[in-house]
C-alpha cells in the first residue's frame, strides 16, 4: 500500500530473535508465519542442509529417487497415525492442499465416479492462495477478484454442541446424493480465520459420518502440524482418522519450502495400475528437493526429542497461566489456546475481522516494544518457535498487557 512503511530489513536471526540493519532486535513471536519451530538458524538443521548441498542438491523426482526423500517418507509414515501409507511431495502449503483435492477427485474418477466432485468445507476456512485452495476457503476480500473462477463448495459452520446433529445429518444427506468427493478441514484450529478453535469430539463425529457415506476426509495440517497443538499432529486428538493429510510450514523447521500430501493405501491403490489414464499427473520441478528433505529430516529428529516435548509443554503451561490472568480484562472478548497457540480476541467498536483497523496500531505498538506480533485484525496471537525462553515469553506477555492498557487509555 502507498501508506505502508518500508519493510524491516533483517540481516540475521538466531533462535527467537530477528536482528535488523538498524541495530534493533525483535522477538519473533509468530515463528515467521508459523514455519520456524526450532528457532532461527538452528545449527542441526543448518548443518544437515550444508552437508546435503555437498552431496546432492537436486535431481528430477520422476524415475529417480534419493536417500533424503526415502528417509523423510519413512519418518513421516512412522510418526503419523498408522492408516497413512504413501507420501506425495510438493512445494508449499497451498500446493499440498491442491494435490489433496486433485487426489480426492481423481480417486473417484479412476473408479468410474466422475460425477463425485463436490467438496465440503468449513466456513471461515483458509487453505492457501492457489485456485483450488482458494475455492475451498471462505469467500472474502482475499479472493474476491477471482470469484468467477472458483468452484462451488458445500459449506458448513464449525461444529459445536448445538449444531452437531444438524451437521451430521447434512453431511449424510450430501453423501446420499452421491456427488460429494471430499470433506476438507483445518483440524481443531482455523489459523488465518483468527485462531478459531473447536473440539476434537465433534470433528470425530463428522469424520465418522463422512467415512460411512464414502466421502474422503482431508486434514489440512499445514499450520497445526509438527507439534503446534501440543501433540505431533492435531489429528492425534482424534479417534477417527482422515484419508489424506496436508503438511508444510513447520516441516523443514522454517528453512526450506516443502509441502507433502500423505494418503492411505486405499487412496494410493486407485492410481496404481498399468492404465496410463489412472496416473496422477501432478509434479513440480523442485518436487522432493534433497535440501528441503534434509532440512525436514533434521527438523523431525529434533521434534521427537524429549527436549522439544518439554519446550512445547512449557509454552503450553505458560500460555495457560497468562490466559487465566486475562479472564477478567474488559478489553478481552475471548482467549483461545491449544498447545503453543494462544489467541486473544480484543473487544473493539468494530466487528471481529481480519480487516479490523486496530491491527495496524497494535502491530506498530509491539514493534516499539521489540516484539514481532502480527495480529489477525483484532485477534492477537502468539505462536512462537519452541525454543523461546521463559524470559522472552514474559516479554511478549508484558507487551500484550501494555497494549491492552494503551488501548484502554486511547479508546
Ligand atoms: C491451514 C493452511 N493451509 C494452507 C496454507 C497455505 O500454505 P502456504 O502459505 O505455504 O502456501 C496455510 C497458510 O497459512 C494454512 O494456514
Amino acid at each position: 500500500m502507498k501508506t505502508a512503511k518500508a519493510p524491516l530489513h533483517v540481516v540475521r536471526a538466531k533462535d527467537s530473535i530477528l536482528f535488523t540493519d538498524d541495530g534493533k532486535q525483535y522477538i519473533d513471536a509468530i515463528a515467521s508465519w508459523w514455519v520456524n519451530i526450532h528457532g532461527h538458524c538452528n545449527e542441526t538443521i543448518a548443518s544437515a542442509i550444508a552437508e546435503q548441498a555437498k552431496t546432492l542438491e537436486h535431481v528430477i523426482f520422476a524415475g529417480f529417487t534419493h536417500t533424503p526423500a526415502i528417509e523423510l517418507s519413512k519418518k513421516l509414515i512412522g510418526i503419523l497415525p498408522n492408516n497413512f501409507a504413501k507420501v506425495f511431495f510438493s512445494d508449499d502449503g497451498s500446493t499440498s492442499v491442491e494435490v489433496a483435492l486433485k487426489m480426492a477427485i481423481q480417486y473417484w474418477h479412476n473408479q468410474g465416479h466422475a460425477n463425485k466432485t463436490k467438496i465440503i468445507a468449513f466456513e471461515n476456512a483458509y487453505h492457501g492462495d492457489t485456485f483450488g485452495s482458494m475455492s475451498v476457503a471462505e469467500r472474502n476480500l482475499f479472493n474476491a477478484a477471482f470469484d468467477p473462477f472458483l468452484f462451488d463448495v458445500n459449506r458448513i459452520p464449525l461444529p459445536n454442541e448445538k449444531n452437531i446433529d444438524h451437521l451430521k445429518h447434512q453431511i449424510a444427506e450430501w453423501g446420499d446424493e452421491g456427488s460429494t468427493a471430499a470433506f476438507i478441514f483445518e483440524p481443531l484450529v482455523q489459523g488465518a480465520a483468527g485462531m478459531l478453535m473447536y473440539e476434537p469430539g465433534y470433528l470425530d463425529e463428522l469424520i465418522a459420518v463422512a467415512n460411512e457415506k464414502n466421502i474422503i476426509c482431508i486434514a489440512d495440517e499445514v499450520m497445526t502440524g509438527f507439534g503446534r497443538t501440543g501433540r505431533h499432529f492435531a489429528i492425534n486428538y482424534l479417534q477417527q482418522q482422515p484419508d489424506i493429510i496436508c503438511l508444510s510450514k513447520g516441516i523443514t523447521g522454517g528453512f526450506m519450502p516443502l509441502g507433502v500430501t500423505v494418503c492411505t493405501q486405499k487412496i494410493f491403490n486407485a492410481f496404481y495400475a498399468d492404465d496410463i489414464t489412472k496416473t496422477f499427473f501432478h509434479g513440480h520441478s523442485y518436487t522432493a528437493n534433497p535440501l528441503a528433505c534434509a532440512a525436514a529430516n533434521a527438523s523431525m529428529e529434533l521434534l521427537v526429542t524429549e527436549k522439544c516435548r518439554q519446550q512445547i509443554q512449557t509454552i503450553n503451561e505458560s500460555h495457560q497461566q497468562f490466559a487465566a490472568s486475562l479472564q477478567n480484562n474488559k478489553l478481552v472478548k475471548e482467549v483461545r489456546q491449544r498447545g503453543s497457540i494462544l489467541a486473544i480476541e480484543i473487544e473493539t467498536a468494530e466487528a471481529t475481522s481480519y480487516f479490523n483497523s486496530i491491527q495496524t496500531s497494535l502491530y506498530e505498538f509491539y514493534l516499539t516494544q521489540n516484539i514481532f506480533l502480527r495480529p489477525l485484525g483484532n485477534v492477537v496471537y502468539i505462536m512462537p518457535p519452541y525454543c523461546i525462553t521463559k524470559n522472552e515469553l514474559d516479554k511478549v506477555y508484558t507487551a500484550i498487557l501494555d497494549s491492552l492498557n494503551y488501548l484502554q487509555q486511547n479508546i
